[in-house]
């Protein structure tokens, strides 16, 4: 059985003290569950700060090589060895505003299977893209390109969060169509290149997620949860998102 996961991207939002009002929040609300893991991916600077608070925190970001001379970068070993329990590669944020390549997101996967690290692998077409109505091909290459040091047997490390970039903080999610077309597109890929594994990878939606609108996406097939950026800032919605996805 895969996992559902909703999964709270903070990018640089939070101060100190609100990140510790949040988790003062967070503990309020009961999230046990059997089928759905919630997951923190805040500021490293933050990530400390949730070793005690028994959620899974993961990194948004990481650099592949193992030490060295790299200024202003952290490696898998740094974060696991705060406790860190995942990271997120290949954000389009992180593509488009930091010019990070196929190859060298290919390379943080690489770094992350070599450590045995959790990642979820993010992917998504910008909005040209859609409109000329090649969005499969665009998302499929990515994959074919960002998986490309990743065997069957390594691949209970990997999620994919698939996300829009034109949905991304617009208010305007992709519609259950759209979401159910890619998602199973993506799923095809995934058994065509790792067989029957294929089956346990999660794949999650992303893209102006909200109260409003996550019963109906995580309705969708081969919708396994969501990774929200602007819904998981406040606690509440957050949990409504939490309670759509357990019902
Ligand atoms: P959003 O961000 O929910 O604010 O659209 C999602 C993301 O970028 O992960």
């Amino acid at each position: 059985m895969r996992k559902q996961i909703l999964a709270a991207n903070w990018k640089m939002n939070l101060t100190q003290k609100e990140v510790h009002s949040w988790i003062a929040d967070f503990q309020t609300k009961n999230w046990n569950s059997e089928q759905v893991q919630v997951r923190v991916y805040p500021s490293a600077i933050y990530l400390k700060d949730f070793t005690t608070a028994q959620v899974h925190c993961g990194a948004q970001n990481v650099f592949h090589e193992v030490r060295g001379a790299f200024t202003g970068e952290l490696s898998v070993e740094q974060l696991q060895s705060i406790g860190c329990q995942s990271v997120l590669i290949g954000h389009s944020e992180r593509r488009e505003l930091f010019q990070e390549s196929n190859e060298l997101i290919a390379q943080k996967v690489k770094a992350c299977i070599k450590a045995s690290f959790p990642f979820v692998l993010c992917c998504g077409e910008p909005l040209s893209v859609r409109k000329a109505q090649t969005q499969e091909a665009f998302i499929l290459d990515q994959l074919q390109k960002n998986l490309e040091h990743v065997s069957p047997d390594q691949i209970d490390l990997l999620a994919i969060a698939y996300e829009p970039i034109w949905a991304i903080g617009s208010g305007l999610s992709a519609s259950v169509h759209e979401i159910t077309e890619m998602h199973l597109a993506i799923r095809t890929f995934l058994m065509a290149r790792f067989g029957e594994a294929g089956q346990n990878v999660s794949i999650l939606y992303g893209g102006s997620v909200n109260t409003a609108n996550a019963a109906a996406i995580f309705n969708c097939a081969n919708v396994d949860g969501a990774l929200v950026g602007g819904a998981s800032l406040d606690v509440e919605s957050f949990y409504e998102l939490w309670l759509a996805l357990c019902a």
